[in-house]
């Protein structure tokens, strides 16, 4: 079949979701929804893919071109429904479509944005179905149990689609219907052209409605209809109970498929898995695991409970407990956390080591480097085999710039160092507990600063002196240090 163009209509405002980010802006899965039905739609190949926008238009006029760089964007003026969308869009795009299939005899494919689990097999089933009947429009409809809010599709005798009713212009017997309106459609170009010609906002929502297309396309042939398989691939979202219920049915199919593929998922009510996510086999997913983005996680690997990655790479046999890391890549064997962060731009080595509650920031842990307690590590690179005394910090910020810090291999840094950045610390270099290193420390040395103890013997607390007293006690606990 030849699919001339689609439509994806997206100016609406979503008021039942009561935001003010426009409704298909909203993700499901880690990507937006029209990020996603822009996706199904562009794997059917039209050859103009436009994108109807009004609301928050720069927002989705944005979002649009990120997801497919050639789409035209079609301004919908100031009078509302979907019907208006799609005259917006015939217009804009007559010159266009008429360059490529000047009689009309092609195909458009119409999809509301705000379906965000619509896929590209079941719009491949609906071309097919539009094709051999030879109909004029195909309408891809659902069987619901709950129609309520639907428009409901009323059939003639033959079985051909009569027209489409809004709930809210439904008669009682059409109201009982249960076989409902998508909001997806495939046209014979032409006759799309012209039975949008003379809607008009004679309903209960004075708004253009597309669906009142279908029974004018009547006077041209057949309108057929095709019955998705899936009812959560045609589902529209509308407000935000039924976001999370859709994410919810959609993220447990997700977690089945990955149980499928060979990992383990304790708990897939409270595991997160974005559609972009790659997982090795014998992955374990302990509860409350969030992974985001196009996180990849490596063989034998076990995460959680309590863990988000967000666009992680994380290798085999590594071990990550309660921590936030973003944008880093983590090596085969690495242990992370409890109680751990991780921002973005870090590298930690195989076997190497970030431990309880460490933040690391644009840092390079070499491998077997362990940094196992309390320390903050940013902009910094340490070579192999390298200790990190509990509670060190790199100053990497003087105020105005953050400075680099490097840690060579085979260091140990003592205790509750402070390594003031810009600074570098050779290979072999030991350091004393509670150091501040400034300056280069040379290839094996020690390097320890002052940190002089002293001592008041046999001193009484201020308060606790008598008054009369006071002024010889002070005397007599003078220079008690030894
Ligand atoms: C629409 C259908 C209904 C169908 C339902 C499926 C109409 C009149 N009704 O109703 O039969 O059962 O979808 O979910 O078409 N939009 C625009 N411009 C506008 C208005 C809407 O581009 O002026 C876009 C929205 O951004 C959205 C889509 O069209 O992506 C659907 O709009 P929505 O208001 O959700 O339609 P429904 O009332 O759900
Ligand atoms: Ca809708």
């Amino acid at each position: 079949m030849s699919l001339d163009s689609a439509i994806i209509l997206a100016a609406g405002e979503g008021t039942r979701m009561k935001s003010r980010r426009p409704k298909t802006l909203f993700t499901l899965g880690g990507r937006t929804f029209l990020n996603r039905v822009i996706s199904a739609v562009g794997a059917a190949n039209p050859k103009i893919l436009s994108v109807v926008v009004r609301y928050g238009k720069d927002q989705v006029e944005a979002e649009a071109l990120r997801a497919f760089p050639k789409a035209v964007i079609v301004e919908q003026d100031e009078i509302p429904g979907t019907g208006r969308a799609v005259q917006c869009a015939m217009s804009r795009l007559a010159g266009d479509i008429a360059a490529i299939d000047p009689r009309g005899d092609g195909s458009v494919l119409i999809a509301a944005g705000d379906m965000p689990l619509l896929d590209a097999s079941t719009l491949s089933s609906l071309m097919d179905a539009h094709e051999r009947s030879g109909a004029v429009a195909t309408v891809l409809t659902t069987v619901l149990d709950s129609p309520f809010g639907y428009g409901r599709v009323v059939r003639g005798a033959d079985g051909s689609v009569e027209k489409i009713v809004e709930e809210r212009d439904a008669t009682d017997a059409q109201r009982a219907i249960r076989e409902v309106n998508t909001s997806v459609y495939v046209f014979q170009t032409s006759v799309l052209a012209q039975a949008i010609a003379n809607l008009d906002s004679q309903n209960d929502q004075n708004e253009f409605y597309l669906t009142d297309a279908i029974e004018f396309a009547g006077n041209y042939g057949r309108v057929g209809a095709f019955a998705a398989p899936d009812p959560l691939a045609v589902e529209g979202v509308n407000d935000r109970v039924q976001l999370t219920r859709l994410a919810k049915a959609h993220n447990r199919r997700v977690c089945e498929r990955w149980m499928r593929e060979g990992v383990s998922i304790l708990d897939p009510d409270t595991t997160w898995i974005d559609d972009d996510v790659r997982l090795a086999r014998d992955v374990e997913l302990l509860p409350n695991t969030f992974l985001r983005g196009r996180t990849v996680v490596g063989e034998g690997t076990v995460i959680g409970p309590d863990v988000e990655l967000v666009d992680m790479k994380v290798g085999q046999d590594a071990r990550i407990h309660r921590a936030l890391m973003q944008n880093s890549v983590v090596g085969p064997r690495a242990e992370v956390g409890p109680f751990s962060y991780m921002r973005p731009g870090c590298v930690l080595g195989g076997g190497a080591k970030q431990g309880t509650c460490v933040e690391m920031k644009k840092s390079t842990i070499g491998d077997g480097t362990k940094v196992p307690h309390l320390s903050y590590i940013g902009d910094t690179t340490i070579g192999d085999h390298t200790n990190i005394g509990g509670g060190t910090i790199t100053a990497n910020y003087d105020g105005k710039h953050k400075n680099p810090t490097k840690i060579g291999s085979d260091v140990h840094i003592g205790v509750d160092n402070m390594l003031v950045a810009p600074v570098e610390v050779a290979d072999g270099v030991t350091t004393g507990a509670g150091a501040v290193i400034r300056h280069y420390v040379h290839r094996g040395s020690l390097a320890y600063s002052e940190n002089t103890q002293h001592e008041v013997r046999y001193w009484t607390p201020k308060s606790q002196r008598p008054a009369s007293s006071r002024d010889n006690n002070e005397k007599d606990n003078k220079g008690g240090a030894r």
